[in-house]
């Protein structure tokens, strides 16, 4: 039996980054006790300034009050130790996206937390059943993959996995919509719903760019306005990181063959060290 949906106090979240920091805000804004852990002090006063600058900008919209948004701020720890996630009745992972690494905090979750607890991960292309294999709970492991940024989008992608149980994921579905989310559902394929489609996108607007077919803004403007989305592919792909545009094209790319594989300019720019908007350049300049 998974602990339930009306047993759920405290949240855990592993990583303090763009993710991490979001899906740790909008669980204390719907009144979770939050524990968010990274590995370096520095990393976790980085996540909690990115969530003072978002509270302030949701109470500077009327979205929160100063209230809710100081009563956000104090249900949220932030600690190196992950033993202090002891006590979670639920617990999101968002640390980097590497195969390996979620691997040994999923073993070293499986330890330190009770065995009922579902674990999730943020994951937006890594096999979930390769991550639950890590522990001795695989049928409570799965995917609730959110999106950036975690407190304005509305939609959370689940993500079942080989061995998930039923029970798990409609505690994930729950869970979701307990934060005032909106779910869909993926089956464990490489890059679920979202990036196995979003990832070519990308990938050809930045083709279409790099072999001259129109200017940057162009490609955009085409995209944004000819089809009436918020961002065209390239400030997109600066939004959400090359880096991690470049390491989801490759999962694509490693699992699913050619069709798949990462634009030359992107490449070319990740390995320049212009990743986007946290860089202050990608596409763009910021
Ligand atoms: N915290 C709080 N509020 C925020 C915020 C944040 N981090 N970022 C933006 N906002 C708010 C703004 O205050 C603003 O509020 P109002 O509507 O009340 O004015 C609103 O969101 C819109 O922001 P802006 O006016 O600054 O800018 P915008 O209109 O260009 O919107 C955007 C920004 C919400 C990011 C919008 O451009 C957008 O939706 N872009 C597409 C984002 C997207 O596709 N995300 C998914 C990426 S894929 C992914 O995440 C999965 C993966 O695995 C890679």
């Amino acid at each position: 039996m998974v602990r339930p949906l009306e047993s759920i106090d405290r949240i855990g979240v592993v990583g303090a980054g763009t993710m991490g920091n979001g899906i740790a805000q909008v669980c204390a804004a719907n009144g979770y006790e939050v524990t968010m852990r990274d590995v370096e002090r520095e990393f976790v006063d980085r996540g909690f300034e990115a969530i003072d600058d978002s509270l302030d900008r949701l109470v500077s919209k009327d979205r929160l009050s100063e209230e809710e948004a100081d009563d956000a701020r104090t249900r949220i720890t932030g600690t190196t130790d992950l033993t202090e996630l002891v006590d979670c009745d639920l617990v999101v992972e968002a640390a980097v996206e590497e195969m390996d690494v979620k691997r040994e905090i999923f073993a070293d979750l499986d330890d330190i937390i009770d065995e009922d607890v579902a674990l999730a991960t943020n994951t937006s292309t890594l096999s979930i059943t390769t991550i639950a294999n890590a522990t001795d709970r695989a049928a409570r492991v799965v995917g609730l993959h959110f999106m950036n940024p975690v407190p304005v989008m509305e939609g959370v992608e689940v993500v079942v996995g080989e061995r998930t149980d039923e029970e798990t994921t409609a505690l994930a579905h729950a869970f979701a919509e307990a934060l005032g989310k909106t779910t869909w559902e993926s089956d464990d394929k490489p890059g679920f719903v979202t990036n196995r489609i979003l990832m070519p996108w990308i990938n050809e607007g930045i083709r279409a760019f790099d072999e001259g077919v129109a200017t940057r803004d162009d490609v955009d403007a085409g995209m944004r306005l000819g089809t009436n989305v918020p961002m065209g592919p390239l400030e997109l792909a600066d939004h959400i990181g090359l880096d991690v545009c470049l390491n989801a094209s490759r999962t694509l790319y490693e699992e699913l063959g050619d069709r798949y594989k990462p634009a030359y300019l992107l490449k070319r720019k990740v390995e320049a060290g212009d990743l986007g908007k946290k860089t202050g350049r990608g596409f763009y300049e910021y």
